[in-house]
């Protein structure tokens, strides 16, 4: 699949994951499984999303999901995390996966989505999320 001419040629956002892909997440024939590749964009997101929200979250929807290249054993793979927008509670999160070889050094985007989560309470109701604005000035006030 072609990536989203839009996408910048490097990874942008910061790094919300990194792990190396095993045998038990491929195929029969040595291809890491989409679902896999999902699992660790949609971790990667909620990491983000509530450092940001500071409460629990919950994923409501994969907007997109492209899977641009395959993802061997043995790859490691890094998700990147940027904000997309927040809402009341919500927030839309882009991801994308790259992966680096690590002989070369060369790197290469194999996924790349974008994935919306709702910050929760403790009864899994919906609760405004905390602007960063307003948490820098949290930790400013903490700080004094
Ligand atoms: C997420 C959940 C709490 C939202 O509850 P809800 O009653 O639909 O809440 P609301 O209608 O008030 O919507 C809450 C926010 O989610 C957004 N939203 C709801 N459905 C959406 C969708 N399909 N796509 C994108 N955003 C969506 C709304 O626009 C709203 O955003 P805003 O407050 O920033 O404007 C509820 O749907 C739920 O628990 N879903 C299951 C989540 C889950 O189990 N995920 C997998 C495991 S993490």
């Amino acid at each position: 699949m072609r990536s989203n001419p839009e996408k910048s040629p490097h990874p942008e956002g910061e790094i919300v994951s990194r792990t190396m892909a095993m045998p038990s997440d491929a195929n029969p024939y040595g291809d890491i499984f989409g679902g896999w590749l999902m699992s660790q964009m949609d971790l990667g997101g909620a990491v983000l999303a509530r450092n940001i929200a500071r409460c629990r979250v919950v994923t409501v929807s994969a907007e997109t999901m492209n899977f641009v290249s395959p993802v061997a054993v043995g790859d490691v793979v890094t998700c990147y995390a940027r904000v997309l927008s927040i809402g009341r509670t919500s927030l839309k999160i882009d991801l994308d996966a790259w992966v680096q070889c690590f002989k070369t050094g060369q790197s290469r985007r194999v996924t790349e989505g974008a994935f919306t989560y709702v910050a929760i309470d403790d009864q899994g109701h919906p609760q405004p999320v905390h602007r960063p604005e307003e948490n820098a000035a949290d930790s400013t006030s903490s700080a004094t």
